[in-house]
């Protein structure tokens, strides 16, 4: 079918979603490998977020699609309530990577179903309803996800579903409680939901979720005592810990998953992306077996036609085997080291990069019109602003795709990635900067 052909059928068809569908104009894609994917005219892109954040070992991996193609050729498909080996051996792979006692695993199909699963365990394992959440947060665009999500992905699925609360994050560069930086400030975000959950009664909250460090949001990285704080209210409550990572696992942040960088375990952790790295959806719910005890006599709180698919465990085994042995996770430490270092010499050298913040290969710029009243460029929830889009369309213009969302541009390649490809495309992100230097100019 030509290009034509199929951009008249696109237009009929296709319904992309985040986006008001009369600017809707992607790139036709038509091959991708390593880093890099090709659009139909033969031009060749740096992914320098792999994909949605999800592609952590890189494209077109022949690991994993020699052992997907094994997989197909003898089990497709079978009903969730059967055994399966590629079920139970990538349980006990999650189980092993996972900090603590997390141990058993229901997997789903993506972030969002995880998440949908653990506040459903987490209601039925304690009998209470509500969950709590933070602003500074994403976790999926479901029902329940939406509801639990701080940033203004949520405002389309307002009226949100009830039994939801939400607390300020440790966003320590715009601090929501106006204080100095940790530890002078005396954890203000941690007092206050100390007295939320004294005001609410700890009876009625049956979790608090939270990403260890937050993605798109904004990658807010917290400080240990916040995380450890959050465990220890948990703890003394009742309440369960969820930590959503969906994005932050699987060696995007330096190590298996990001909570580990606190030393915090929570009670259950839901994760997603890089399991598979975009080869199969997959969505991952993992809990303790105090939590499981719940469920021995009385039946588990959900069931998908799609869970443990096959293929999809498949995938994950080959995937997590490239993982250790490609060394990948760490790899990402130390190659964001380097990241990091570059990206504080952008800020030094550009007027409108108000902060560069991140862990491993996981990074954001945060684009300021103030540096000194850190001023957003263009505003958190300033959906009407073009500077974001402007900014991804100069970029892939030099052959480089990224993530640029409100006032941030996100950095988080593939793991695969290479220093030399690195510097290359920081070298094209100093070049878009020269445009947002001039919109603070102005
Ligand atoms: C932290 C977090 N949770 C949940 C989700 C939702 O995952 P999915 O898009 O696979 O449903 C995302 C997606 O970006 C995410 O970043």
């Amino acid at each position: 079918m030509s290009d034509l052909e199929l951009r008249a059928l696109e237009r009929q068809h296709v319904v992309y979603g985040w986006q008001p569908q009369r600017l809707a104009a992607p790139l036709l894609v038509t091959r991708a490998e390593g880093v890099n994917f090709w659009d139909s005219c033969g031009n060749q892109y740096l992914d320098l977020c792999s994909g949605q954040i999800n592609v952590n070992v890189g494209y077109g991996h022949q690991a994993i699609i020699q052992a997907m193609k094994r997989q197909l050729d003898c089990l497709t498909y079978i009903a969730p309530g059967f055994a399966t080996e590629p079920r139970v051996r990538l349980s006990s792979m999650v189980a092993k990577r996972c900090p603590g006692d997390l141990q058993y695993v229901f997997f789903s199909n993506s972030g969002s179903e995880a998440i949908e699963n653990a506040i459903k365990i987490a209601r039925a394992a304690t009998g209470r309803l509500k969950i709590y959440s933070a602003w500074q947060s994403y976790h999926g665009a479901t029902a329940g996800a939406s509801a639990i999500s701080g940033d203004p992905r949520r405002l389309f699925a307002e009226p949100v579903v009830p039994g939801v609360a939400k607390f300020h994050y440790a966003a320590c560069y715009r601090c929501p409680f106006g204080q100095s930086a940790p530890p002078d400030c005396g954890f203000s975000c941690l007092a206050s939901l100390e007295r939320q959950i004294d005001h609410d009664g700890p009876e009625t909250i049956a979790a608090i979720v939270l990403e260890p460090i937050v993605g798109t949001s904004g990658l807010y990285v917290p400080p240990v005592d916040f995380i450890k704080g959050i465990r220890k209210l948990c703890d003394e409550h009742g309440v369960l810990l969820i930590f959503d990572e969906t994005m932050t696992g699987w060696g995007r942040t330096g190590r298996w998953f990001a909570c580990e960088h606190f030393d915090v375990v929570p009670d259950i952790l839901v994760t997603a992306k890089g399991i598979t790295s975009g080869y199969v959806p997959l969505g991952v719910t993992v809990f303790t077996p105090a939590i499981r005890e719940k469920f021995l006599d009385t039946a588990f709180v959900g069931g998908l036609t799609n869970e443990g698919h096959t293929l999809a465990c498949a995938a994950g085994i080959a995937n997590i085997e490239v993982y250790e042995q490609e060394g990948l996770i760490e790899r990402s430490a130390a190659l964001g080291e380097y990241l990091n270092k570059s990206l504080l010499e952008l800020q030094a050298m550009h007027p409108s990069v108000g902060s560069v913040r991140g862990k491993g290969l996981f990074a954001c710029l945060e684009l300021s019109s103030d540096r000194e009243r850190r001023i957003g460029i263009a505003g958190y929830r300033n959906a009407r602003c073009t500077i974001a889009g402007e900014i991804t369309s100069r970029m892939l213009q030099m052959g480089v795709f990224v993530v640029a969302k409100w006032d941030f541009i996100f950095v988080a390649p593939p793991l695969i990635i290479s220093r030399t490809a690195l510097t290359e495309a920081i070298e094209k992100l100093d070049k878009v900067l020269a445009y947002t230097d001039e919109l603070v100019r102005c």
